[in-house]
């Protein structure tokens, strides 16, 4: 992957943030998906009164390829996230997904047969970190234990 289509999926993401739904923490994450034919798929944070029911960007934005049937084609993902003030976004050190959001990536991962890059940056752009999946989810139980795909 060039890295301007890394730069690409992070100014996605960080343009997905700008539309979390965040009213309680205050923390807008975006996350973008690069799918295998070069589109992008793009979510952000919806926040709920009832905190524990709160959805994570990567989780909306996974909702949002699984319901066009597209969870095999996924080959990438930047997530953004930061405190917003005016038009920028605060915050330098990388945002890393959530333990459930790693687990709701890995079904993509597996179906798409792709250890997926998975690009985590500061909401200033300052930092970016950059994984495979299986490094931020070793030993993962995924759809090849229930045979649904193939090891
Ligand atoms: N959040 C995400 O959207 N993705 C993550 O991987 C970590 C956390 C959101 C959830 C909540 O709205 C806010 O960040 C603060 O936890």
């Amino acid at each position: 992957m060039t890295d301007d289509v890394v730069d690409g999926l992070i100014d996605a993401a960080r343009d997905a943030a700008s539309r979390a739904y965040a009213p309680y923490s205050g923390f807008h994450v975006g996350a973008a998906l690069l799918l295998k034919d070069g589109s992008v798929v793009t979510g952000a944070n919806v926040e709920n009164a009832s905190y524990g029911l709160t959805l994570c960007a990567e989780t909306a934005a996974m909702a949002k390829i699984a319901n066009e049937g597209w969870i095999g084609e996924l080959v990438a993902v930047a997530i953004v996230g930061g405190r917003p003030e005016g038009d920028a976004l605060l915050g330098r050190d990388p945002v890393h997904p959530c333990g459930r959001c790693r687990q709701i990536l890995n079904e993509a991962a597996e179906q798409s047969s792709t250890d997926i890059d998975v690009h985590c940056a500061s909401g200033d752009g300052s930092t970016v970190a950059s994984y495979k999946l299986s490094e931020l989810l070793p030993h993962s139980f995924g759809p090849k234990d229930l045979g649904v795909v193939n090891k």
